[in-house]
C-alpha cells in the first residue's frame, strides 16, 4: 500500500461513524425521484461544512460542491445518484425508511454516504490537491433524466470537469471486493410500444373479425427470433415483452379492436439497437399484414450503455489496487443507468462496489423490499472515491 492509500485508508477509518450517521440519516428519510428536496439541504450543509464551495445550478434538487486544491490542475468529478424508488420497505435494517411506501432500495443512500465520507477526506487534504474536485449528487437516476438535467443546468463547467468517477452497490460482490472492468458495464435502454389493429367482432364468429389477438400472439412469437435468429451470437441482446393488453376483462366473447404492448430491449451496442428496431418495425408490421392487421410501432432510445473509458481504466485499477481490495470483473449488467449521459461528454468511469454479505441479510437484488447492503462497505466506498481522485489528478501532475 503506498503512502497515500494509507492516509486515505486511516481517514476513512477516522471517518467511520460520521459516514454511518450520513447513512443512518439518508435510508431513513428517502425522497423519490426529481424530489430529493431535504436530502440536498442534508447535503449542502455537510458541504460547506467542510469548506466546499456549492456550485450554484438552478434546481430544486441536486447539488455540486467544489473543492479547490492548493495548486493548478485539472477537475475530476465524482457522482453520487440521491433517489430512493417507490417500495415499502421489508428489509430488516434497524433504521428503516421513515416514509411508507418509498425506499433506499438501490443503495443510492450509501452511494451518498461514500460520497459525502470522500468530500470530507479530501477536504482535509486540500493543501496537497493539485487541480480541484467536483462532487456531483444527482437527482433522479431512476427516471434516467437527472444526469441530463443537470448537464443542462452546467454541472459540467465552472470549472469545466475533466473526467468523472462514479459507483453503484452491488450485492452479489461481497464487501471488500469492487468491480474495475474495461468497456461496457451497463447496457443501453430503449423501449417500446406496438399497437395492433385489427377488426372487433364476435368471439363465435371469428371469420367475420381481424383478430388482434391471435396477431398479437403471432408478433410475440416473431419477436423472439430477434434474440436467436437474427443477432450474431456473441452480441449481448434482451428483447423482452413485459405487458400486453387486450379486450375486456374476462369477457370472453367479444373479439377487441385493438391489442397494445410494451417492451424493454438491452444491449451494449448502440448499432445492434438501431438493428433491432428495425427488425421490430419490420416483423409486427408484416406480420400484422399477414393477419390482416396493422401495426404502429413506437421506439424510443431512453439510454445509452455505459461504457467505461479505456483511458481512465488503468487510473482506476491503480487507485483500488492501492487500497488492498479484491478487483472482481463480473460481466456486465443488462440494467441501465442514467451515468451514461456523462459518458457522453467526458471519460467516465463506473465501480461496483461490493455490498453484499449473506449471513446479515445483505444479498437481496436492486430494487426488492428487502434490499440492504452491509455498512461495512461504507468506508471503503469512500476510499474508492478519493482514491480515484486523488490518482487521476496525481497521473496528470506527473505528465504535466
Ligand atoms: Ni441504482
Amino acid at each position: 500500500m503506498n503512502a497515500l492509500a494509507g492516509r486515505l485508508k486511516e481517514a476513512a477509518a477516522r471517518y467511520e461513524s460520521e459516514i454511518f450517521e450520513h447513512y443512518r440519516h439518508l435510508h431513513s428519510h428517502p425522497e423519490l425521484s426529481g424530489q430529493e428536496v431535504e436530502t440536498s439541504r442534508y447535503i449542502e450543509k455537510q458541504l460547506t461544512s467542510w469548506g466546499i464551495q456549492l456550485q450554484h445550478l438552478d434546481m430544486d434538487s441536486g447539488v455540486a460542491g467544489v473543492l479547490k486544491g492548493s495548486k493548478e490542475g485539472p477537475c475530476v468529478g465524482l457522482r453520487a445518484d440521491m433517489d430512493a424508488l417507490p417500495v415499502l420497505e421489508e428489509s430488516d435494517c434497524p433504521f428503516p425508511s421513515q416514509r411508507p411506501g418509498v425506499m433506499h432500495a438501490c443503495g443510492h443512500d450509501l452511494h451518498m454516504a461514500c460520497l459525502l465520507g470522500a468530500a470530507h477526506i479530501l477536504a482535509d487534504l486540500r493543501e496537497e490537491i493539485a487541480g480541484s474536485v467536483k462532487f456531483i449528487f444527482q437527482p433522479a437516476e431512476e427516471m434516467y433524466n437527472g444526469s441530463a438535467m443537470m448537464i443542462e443546468h452546467g454541472v459540467l463547467e465552472h470549472p469545466k470537469v475533466d473526467a468523472i468517477f462514479g459507483l453503484h452497490s452491488y450485492p452479489d460482490l461481497p464487501v471488500g471486493r469492487v468491480a474495475v472492468r474495461q468497456g461496457p458495464m451497463m447496457a443501453a435502454v430503449n423501449n417500446f410500444i406496438i399497437r395492433i389493429r385489427g377488426r372487433g367482432g364476435h368471439g363465435g364468429l371469428p371469420h367475420l373479425a381481424k383478430d388482434p389477438i391471435v396477431c398479437a400472439a403471432a408478433v410475440i412469437t416473431a419477436l423472439q427470433t430477434i434474440v436467436s435468429r437474427l443477432t450474431d451470437a456473441q452480441d449481448a441482446l434482451v428483447v423482452s415483452v413485459c405487458s400486453i393488453r387486450g379486450g375486456e376483462e374476462m369477457r370472453a366473447n367479444i373479439i377487441p379492436e385493438e391489442v397494445t404492448m410494451a417492451g424493454t430491449v438491452r444491449a451494449f451496442d448502440q448499432a445492434l439497437c438501431r438493428q433491432v428496431e428495425e427488425h421490430i418495425r419490420f416483423l409486427a408490421e408484416s406480420t400484422a399484414h399477414a393477419y390482416g392487421c396493422r401495426a404502429e410501432v413506437q421506439y424510443q432510445y431512453d439510454l445509452m450503455p455505459t461504457i467505461n473509458s479505456d483511458q481512465l481504466y488503468p487510473i482506476a485499477l491503480e487507485a483500488v489496487q492501492s487500497l488492498e481490495l479484491q478487483i472482481s470483473n463480473p460481466k456486465p449488467s443488462t440494467g441501465g443507468e442514467d451515468f451514461s449521459f456523462f459518458t457522453e461528454k467526458v471519460p467516465c468511469f463506473f465501480y461496483w462496489l461490493g455490498t453484499g454479505n449473506r449471513q446479515a441479510g445483505c444479498s437481496y437484488p436492486w430494487h426488492s423490499s428487502k434490499f440492504r447492503v452491509d455498512p461495512a462497505a461504507l468506508p471503503l466506498g469512500a476510499q474508492v472515491y478519493a482514491a480515484s481522485a486523488l490518482q487521476y489528478l496525481n497521473q496528470w501532475a506527473k505528465t504535466e
